[in-house]
């Protein structure tokens, strides 16, 4: 039952949590999105700078929230792959030098496995194998998840990740950065199956379609037509029916996929992790879709989807109680496979 400070730069939130085990303590999120907002997307040099600038009080409002002192943290973690390298380096280089100061532990944890371990904030009881249907902005996999550190990918998009085609097709509708949000609450009031839209199938060479990868740039072109087509029919575009549309045929394509691929791997549960997690209408689709198969659908609180150093935390948790310990030698990673987790700690 160890308590973790754990540090989230990866991208553009800079997050510190204190965590003991499945428990989170406090959990303080600092976003960069107003900043990034004005250039319509995560500028990588703008972000390690506000890490910078925000990164110390993030930690000390951490532990002031838990009311914990340093003798009770029993080790330093932050996210050093994958991710902007520039932002990772900030959070990992805070976290080694409080290990070197306080004389903890250092454990580099690797973004994915953070997003996976956010279904254990939901239900702290929840056990390995299961199905883990990651989405996030960089990613969109079905993961099979066999115990702590250990991974197998059994699904890929193969090309955008689902959360870059809520950015993108928001961009196309004017809509702002990060799109997801404002597509899923425009699409709550719009009506989703004003315009079919391709589901985003990868064909196979002898006809069918791939189960479980997936493909948005087909669909992201899609709507790109459609607004085409509609700007020249009408003055008003009908923002709310195409944002429904979309994401009803997102939400559709993913659950048909997740359900498939826990069905055929024989798994009972689906975890959903990543910033794409707080979609509505990929929640109430999934849900009513699995009900029928008897399989258990765990999404994690939502302030837990989206990036935060909370689920960093539990994931370093428990590798520090398996004795994984990162060297004081890890460096940040831009890309780093899940199954290559282990690598991390010696
Ligand atoms: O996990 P996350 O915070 O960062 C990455 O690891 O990428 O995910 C961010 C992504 C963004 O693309 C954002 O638009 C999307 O998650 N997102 C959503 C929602 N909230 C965040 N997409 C759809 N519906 C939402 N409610
Ligand atoms: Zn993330």
């Amino acid at each position: 039952m160890a308590t973790v400070l754990a540090i989230e730069t990866s991208c553009d939130e800079t997050a510190a949590a204190i965590v003991n085990n499945r428990k989170v303590i406090s959990s303080i999120v600092t976003s960069q999105i107003p900043i990034h907002q004005q250039y319509g997307g995560v500028v990588p040099e703008v972000a390690s700078r506000q890490h910078l600038e925000t990164l110390n009080e993030a930690i000390a409002r951490s532990l002031e929230e838990a009311n914990i002192g340093w003798g009770e943290i029993e080790a330093i973690a932050a996210t050093c792959a994958p991710g902007l390298v520039g932002a990772l380096l900030v959070g990992v280089t805070a976290a080694k030098t409080l290990a070197l100061v306080r004389q903890k532990p250092f454990l580099g944890v690797h973004h994915l496995e953070g997003h996976i371990y956010g279904t254990y904030l939901a239900e702290p009881d929840l056990q390995p194998p299961f199905l883990c249907l990651l989405v996030s902005g960089g990613h969109t996999s079905l993961i099979y998840v066999k115990d702590c550190g250990i991974y197998e990918t059994l699904g890929e998009t193969r090309d955008d990740a689902v959360g870059e085609a809520f950015d993108k097709v928001a961009r196309l509708l004017h809509l702002g950065y990060p799109g997801g949000p404002i597509v899923d609450k425009l699409a709550s009031e719009g009506n989703p199956k004003a315009f079919p839209l391709p589901e985003g199938n990868v064909s196979l060479p002898g006809g069918g379609y791939h189960p479980y990868d997936s493909s948005f740039s087909g669909l992201k072109t899609a709507v790109l037509r459609l607004v085409q087509k509609l700007e020249g029919e009408t003055s008003e575009l009908p923002v709310k029916d195409i944002a429904a549309s979309f994401q009803e045929s997102v939400a559709r394509s993913l659950t048909k996929r997740a359900i498939a691929c826990a069905l055929d791997c024989g798994l009972d549960t689906i975890a959903v992790g990543g910033g794409v997690a707080a979609n509505t209408g990929l929640r109430k689709h999934l849900q009513a879709a699995a009900l029928p198969h008897n399989l258990r659908v765990i999404f994690p609180p939502m302030k837990y989807c989206t990036d935060n150093a909370a689920t960093i935390g539990c994931a370093a948790a428990e590798h520090f109680d398996r004795g994984h310990i990162s060297a004081l030698t890890l460096g940040t990673q831009s890309r780093l496979s899940l199954t290559e987790v282990m690598q991390l700690y010696s």
